[in-house]
């Protein structure tokens, strides 16, 4: 978890067909398609099928329940995802949001200079032509006319809108340094090698805080913000070994940023970040500032202090987070001599909290079984199953990370009880009826 970490660089062992192994379920089991597949997709673009919806819905979840709904010195916002144009010229996305992109002279891909060590990566030719930057925004028109008046920008950060918004949220919400503004979106940058499956894709979602504190306290509020987001990665599953925190050297920062330190997580194919942690200073409310005449600062009215608040912002992916968390959950192991392939998920983060398994599909047993899914259902995200012998219906489950399954059986019908089974230890408990719902929450920790 450190960077003086000895193993920091090297993969361990066991990680090869992970990847692999991990991308076939998905597309399997209902998580993520390539999208479009039946027009032959589009490059490292996906759409999220019925149990990845469901789990990137929980991912959103996790990050809200404890930025948002957690904290009282937190704030929400929904901001457009196409704005003023002006949002991006002031931001510094326009002049300064580049990669370095070079042309294979032989084959044609493109590649960005600084991820190649001056051969072709697709066909090993050194005859590469001249880095040029390329801005990563996705341009568009707004309105019927496509000439320069109608450009616009599909955002590629959440975060300026609450930047824009600053003044809005501060006064109508009646706020004071230190709060925080939170948004979940979308954002879009024309990535020049997009890849890994959903690790690096032009379109993704985005989880971002920008935390406004007096700028005397900045540091203290980054070091607070690096622990805490970290501690939501382990506390959702992800072992602490394969995590690390990682400084940006001072050439490699953004344009916006005095200190940044990426939360990484050890892929199958090595390091990679989940989550940036920014200290973006005063950079973006003194820019707006400037360009739209707006003062963006706080002002106590009782003591006459003024200042133009620094920002701490934690920055994660969503779909990147998603893609980690199903890696760290991939197992497969041995029950009663039998190979299964299991999603050691945590609760709150897999598609179904419960599967209602009722041992036949016949009355009366199907009746009582829908009962026990509708008091469920009111409280958790339930699959039924009532075909196939009830073995390869616990592995089904397991393979998509339900952590437990209520099983009807004949003696429900007299006694009231049906039995959970957890997916972990395999262990089961004759449980009441009354209580299912009460005992599956505690378990889950709702
Ligand atoms: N507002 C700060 C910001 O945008 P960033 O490090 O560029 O910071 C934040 O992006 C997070 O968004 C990253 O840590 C990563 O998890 C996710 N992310 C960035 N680009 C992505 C892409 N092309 N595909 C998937 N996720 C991406």
């Amino acid at each position: 978890m450190s960077e003086e970490n000895p193993t920091a660089d090297r993969v361990p062992e066991g990680d090869a067909g992970l990847f692999d192994a991990v991308v076939n379920l998905a597309k399997r089991r209902g998580f993520i398609f390539p999208s479009a597949e039946i027009y032959g997709g589009i490059r490292s673009t996906y759409d999220y099928g019925p149990l990845g919806a469901l789990m990137l819905r929980n991912v959103r979840d996790a990050w809200w329940r404890t930025m948002v709904r957690h904290r009282d010195d937190v704030v929400p916002i929904e901001a457009a995802i196409i704005t003023n144009p002006k949002v991006w010229e002031a931001s510094g996305h326009l002049e300064t949001f580049v990669d370095p992109l070079v042309d294979c002279r032989s084959c044609h891909e493109r590649w960005r200079a600084d991820q190649i060590e001056g051969t072709c990566p697709n066909c090993g030719s050194a005859d590469l032509t001249e880095a040029r930057p390329f801005n990563l925004m996705f341009k568009t028109f707004v309105g019927p006319l496509d000439d320069e008046s109608a450009v616009a920008y599909l955002r590629p950060e959440t975060a300026q809108g609450m930047f824009v918004n600053f003044l809005n949220v501060m006064t109508t919400m009646r706020r004071k340094p230190p709060f925080g503004i939170a948004q979940l979106g979308k954002g879009f940058r024309n990535e020049i090698t997009p890849g890994n499956f959903v690790f690096r894709t032009r379109e993704f979602e985005m989880m971002e805080l920008e935390f406004f504190v007096p700028p005397a306290d900045a540091d203290r509020w980054f070091a607070y913000w690096c622990e805490e987001r970290l501690a939501w990665f382990v506390g959702l599953g992800i072992p602490e070994h394969r995590l690390r925190f990682r400084q940006h050297a001072q050439e490699d920062l953004s344009h916006y940023s005095k200190a940044t330190t990426d939360i990484e997580y050890l892929f199958p194919w090595g390091w990679g970040e989940l989550e940036g942690i920014a200290n973006r200073t005063d950079f973006d409310l003194k820019a707006h500032s400037a360009l739209s005449g707006v003062r963006l600062e706080y002002f106590d009215q009782v003591t006459g202090e003024r200042y133009t608040p620094h920002v701490i912002e934690p920055s994660a992916g969503a779909t990147r987070a998603m893609m980690a968390f199903l890696l760290a959950a991939y197992d497969e192991d041995e029950i009663g001599g039998e190979r299964r392939t299991v999603l050691r998920l945590h609760p709150r983060l897999a598609p179904f909290q419960a599967a209602v398994l009722p041992l036949s599909r016949k009355e009366p047993l199907a009746a009582l079984a829908h009962q026990v899914l509708h008091r469920c259902q009111d409280a958790l995200m339930c699959d039924y199953d009532d075909t196939q012998s009830i073995g390869r219906r616990y592995r089904r489950q397991d393979e998509i990370g339900t952590p437990f399954c209520v099983t009807i059986d004949f003696d429900s019908l007299t006694d009231e009880a049906v039995t959970i089974r957890e997916r972990d230890s395999t262990g089961q408990t004759r449980v009441p009826i009354a209580h299912v719902v009460t005992e599956l929450q505690d378990r889950i920790g709702s």
